[in-house]
């Protein structure tokens, strides 16, 4: 049954206390998370969670602090146990290996990239590029070689033989995720890896993980708790309150339909023209002689080219067949107000 090709987080509860099991029982029977702590001096720290993950794909998980996003992402790779639920990555319930499965399972199958670069200082940068192909006990060759092809392709040529605290916080993270990368693992768990950095270098590193990952495909769960960064990376967000999910879409289904109240007023103050495609407001009627557009591209980018060729339509194509238009006016609205679209 869960034989697709995926990461699968079922039923999953994480109450923090002397005696979770019993205040499991008051949980599934409907108590919310404040009684739990003031009556019961319990934490529900994850309340029901369910997601799924195919492979390949790059789930954002977003949320204020506390919300439960490192006990959630802490729960894949076992570092947290589950006070109930299990989690399946294809055939395997990681939630029922065993000691040595799961060793395996944590160095082969899974990579950390966390806030704090968690970097070995008293090791150069390839060394600690290296560090997860040593415990995975690969022979020296590969070892080399590996490193310096991540040292390259993070942008790090040069800096071999640097220690951590001779560079700046986004080559420290660069060489994080090298780290990460060059073990090969299948998953990729990101504990608010960007956060620390200035806005400028974050988006930096945004688009190197972005082409990586295009590159790629791993099955990567990444944890922010900013939804610019969420919706500007993710294929999907999960949007976490209180151990719970509360919603899990696309950017522009968070962007479109947001679930609730609680959604909708973290999108308030979204730059909509930078998110949104123009997929998501094409309308059907097809345009004689109308310049061209992509379906893929922002409204932002979509509303320039307009400008630009002084035109006020576009007919919009799909892997260069025209599937539609849009027009100024429409996407003049759809940037600037909340109005349902499509
Ligand atoms: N070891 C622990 N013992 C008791 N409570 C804990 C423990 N770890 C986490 N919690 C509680 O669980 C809840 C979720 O914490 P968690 O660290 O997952 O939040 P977070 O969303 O990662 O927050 P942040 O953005 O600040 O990192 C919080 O209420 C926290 O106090
Ligand atoms: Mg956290």
């Amino acid at each position: 049954m869960e034989s697709e090709s995926k990461l699968l987080i079922k039923n999953i509860y994480k109450i923090f206390g002397d005696r979770p099991e019993a205040a499991l029982k008051l949980v599934t029977d409907g108590i919310n998370k404040q009684t739990l702590l003031e009556q019961h001096n319990h934490v529900l720290a994850l309340n029901n969670i369910n997601l799924e993950v195919s492979t390949g794909k790059f789930q954002v998980v977003m949320g204020l602090s506390g919300s439960g996003k490192s006990t959630l992402i802490r729960h894949v790779n076992r570092l947290i146990e589950p006070t109930a639920g299990s989690i399946f990555f294809h055939d395997d319930d990681v939630t029922n290996l065993d000691e040595k499965q799961l060793r395996y399972f944590r160095r082969f199958r899974t990579s950390m990239v966390f806030q704090n670069f968690a970097l070995l200082p008293h090791r150069t940068v390839l060394e600690n590029i290296s560090y997860g192909l040593v415990i995975q006990k690969q022979v020296k060759k590969i070892l080399m070689d590996r490193s310096l092809e991540w040292l390259n392709r993070v942008g790090l040529d040069g800096y071999n033989d640097y220690y951590p605290t001779q560079l700046s916080g986004g080559m420290q993270q660069r060489v994080g995720l090298a780290r990460a990368l060059a073990t090969d693992a299948e998953i990729l768990l990101m504990d608010e890896p960007f956060s620390a950095l200035d806005p400028l270098i974050r988006e930096e590193m945004q688009d190197v993980l972005i082409n990586l990952q295009n590159e790629l495909k791993k099955t990567i769960i990444f944890i922010t708790h900013d939804l610019d960064e969420a919706l500007r990376i993710g294929d999907k967000v999960a949007i976490l309150k209180d151990g719970e999910i509360i919603q899990n879409g696309s950017p522009e289904e968070i962007i479109l339909n947001p679930a609730n109240e609680y959604v909708t007023d973290f999108t308030k103050n979204i730059n909509r023209g930078r998110i949104l495609t123009i997929g998501a407001i094409i309308e059907d009627a097809v345009l004689e002689n109308a310049i061209k557009i992509d379906k893929k591209i922002t409204l932002e980018a979509a509303l320039r080219t307009i400008n630009e060729e002084g035109s006020q339509f576009a007919n919009v194509v799909d892997n260069s067949r025209v599937i539609g238009s849009v027009s100024q006016k429409t996407i003049i609205n759809a940037i600037t107000s909340g109005t349902e679209v499509n």
